[in-house]
């Protein structure tokens, strides 16, 4: 049993006071989670997936049906074109980064995650990112940004330059959904964001 640790989130009924600091033991801890009505219609909890110790870590929204079945994030369509841009932009793949996500079971219908849904879940992505503690986080979408910048902006807004995000820095862009649907433009300023990754990741 890993050391534990207070997180940071406090939801409505007090439950998650403190969260395992050995990301073994958060995953089981997660595996088991009944905090939200996410828990009642999920297959599988996705945790997430990838080196411990990445340096580079991404942040989607939740998973969707694919991901609920097979319990690892990004194996749709979004995951296939979040794999090209991490070989054709960065020259990595899944196995040396970390990839999670916001909420960690499926909204039903793929419907947004709910406010309670993200607050119930969230301390489980915070001590993610404290234990594997990457050099470069990379959000992918609205959620996740909004999230972990605790802004209300928009990520078109807010993409296009890093944040200091602790130790870190943090690299907003667009969902992979949103390029699959948008087109060459978003799809070009995908490429863009990550190449500010890659360069973060070379410059430390
Ligand atoms: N979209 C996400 O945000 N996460 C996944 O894991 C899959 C699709």
């Amino acid at each position: 049993m890993g050391e534990r640790l207070e997180s940071e989130g406090s939801p409505a009924d007090g439950a998650v006071a403190a969260l395992p600091v050995d990301l073994g033991e958060l995953e089981r801890e997660t595996l088991a989670c009944t905090k939200c009505v996410l828990a009642t219609s999920r297959t599988n909890v996705v945790f997430g997936v990838g080196d411990p110790e990445a340096l580079l870590m991404f942040v989607g929204e939740g998973p969707g049906r694919d991901e609920d079945l097979a319990g690892e994030p990004f194996v749709g369509r979004s995951g296939a074109l979040l794999d090209a841009l991490m070989a054709e932009e960065i020259g990595t793949d899944r196995s040396r980064c970390y990839i999670a996500n916001v909420v960690k079971c499926r909204p039903p219908s793929n419907r947004d995650p709910a406010r309670e849904e993200i607050e119930a879940c969230s301390p489980y992505l915070k001590a993610q990112v404290e234990i594997i503690a990457p050099r470069v986080i990379v959000t992918l979408g609205n959620f996740a940004t909004r999230l972990l910048l605790k802004t209300n902006e928009g990520v078109t807004r807010l993409r296009g330059r890093s944040y200091p995000f602790g130790r870190a820095q943090l690299v907003p862009t667009y969902h992979p959904a949103a390029a699959l649907r948008g087109g060459a433009g978003v799809l070009a300023e995908m490429r863009a964001d990550f190449v500010r990754a890659k360069r973060l990741l070379l410059s430390k």
